[in-house]
């Protein structure tokens, strides 16, 4: 039997897992520009490939957002790596009410359902997942954004050591705004750009700044050709992708920072201690001073 291929997708389906149609649709939200699955009209969708996200909320929201966008009986296809949430998806469809037949290949747990669902465990996923406003934040956050309900220790670090900033300038991997938050403290900052990859945490990093100065970005930090002749960037570099380890990611953020600033611009940085990130800062830049190490983090003051 030849499988139909799949033309809505979520996430980066491996071509050998599940047959996706070349000009599939992209509903998720870390893929720039992708159309956004809580938008879909209700019952309108055809089927859907997803890729499990790894978090088990986030997962739980983003099943019930496609049980929710399918129409009666089209199909759901949720596959993951057995150790990146895979081994749970089976017992979560079938908590949000659905029939569900589960296979294993290549390490993957591939689950195939044609809904419908419980509408009213779908609707306590749907809220458990949404947006939400976190009182320890003080801030607006998402289940699956970056350390979404807590301040990184490496944010933290940097932003006791982050000098009052002027210019213009800009924060790579924005997340909800943690950082940025803090360069607007200082009134010399003329303009910032905030550019995450993760629609939702642009989503919420505009709900919490509401600042004149900032031009909210989605997309890759080391892609957005906009910017030039920057003051500074601030950022703590993300260094996972699809759930493994990405050292490359922060080298990439490090480079395009150096391409951005001005000669005498500054890049402040966190990250933690075991990254591999002072040699190619001291290859990019004029001067490279460890600022605070604690807590497993360092802090870098670069000056190009
Ligand atoms: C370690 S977190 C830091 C978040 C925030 N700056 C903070 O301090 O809480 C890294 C951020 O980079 C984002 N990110 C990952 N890859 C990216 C890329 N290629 N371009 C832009 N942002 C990216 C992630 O979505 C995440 O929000």
């Amino acid at each position: 039997m030849v499988e139909t291929s799949f033309e809505n997708v979520y996430g980066e389906l491996l071509p050998e897992l599940v047959p996706v149609s070349g000009g599939a649709a992209q509903y998720s939200p870390l893929h720039p520009g992708a159309r956004d699955l809580g938008e879909v009209d209700a019952a309108s969708l055809d089927g859907l490939a997803m890729l499990a996200p790894p978090g088990t909320v986030e997962r739980r929201h983003a099943m019930a957002q496609a049980l929710r966008a399918l129409s009666p009986r089209a199909r759901l296809t949720v596959l993951a790596l057995k150790d990146k949430g895979g081994s749970r998806i089976a017992r979560e469809l079938s908590e949000l009410g659905c029939l569900v037949q589960e296979t294993s290949r290549s390490h993957h747990r591939i689950c195939v359902t044609t809904g419908p669902g419980d509408v009213a465990a779908i609707a306590a996923a749907l809220r458990e997942g949404a947006p939400q406003y976190v009182e320890a934040l003080g801030l607006w956050s998402q289940p699956g954004v970056f350390s979404w309900n807590r301040i990184d220790p490496g944010s933290a670090l940097l932003l006791a050591h982050l000098p009052a900033l002027s210019g213009s300038g800009a924060d790579f991997g924005c997340g909800i705004g943690i950082l940025a938050r803090a360069a607007l403290g200082s009134l010399k900052v003329t303009r910032l750009a905030m550019l995450d990859i993760d629609r939702r945490a642009v989503e919420m990093a505009r709900r919490n700044i509401a600042d004149d100065r900032v031009r909210f970005v989605w997309a890759d930090a080391r892609a957005d050709s906009a910017l030039t002749g920057l003051d500074f960037v601030v950022m703590n570099p993300p260094f996972h992708e699809g759930g493994a380890e990405n050292r490359v990611l922060g080298q990439g953020f490090i480079q395009r920072a150096a391409a951005v600033l001005r000669r005498g611009g500054t890049c402040w940085l966190t990250a933690n201690r075991h990254l591999p990130y002072e040699a190619v800062l001291k290859a990019l830049f004029a001067s490279v001073n460890l600022i605070a190490e604690s807590g497993g983090y360092k802090v870098y003051q670069a000056r190009k």
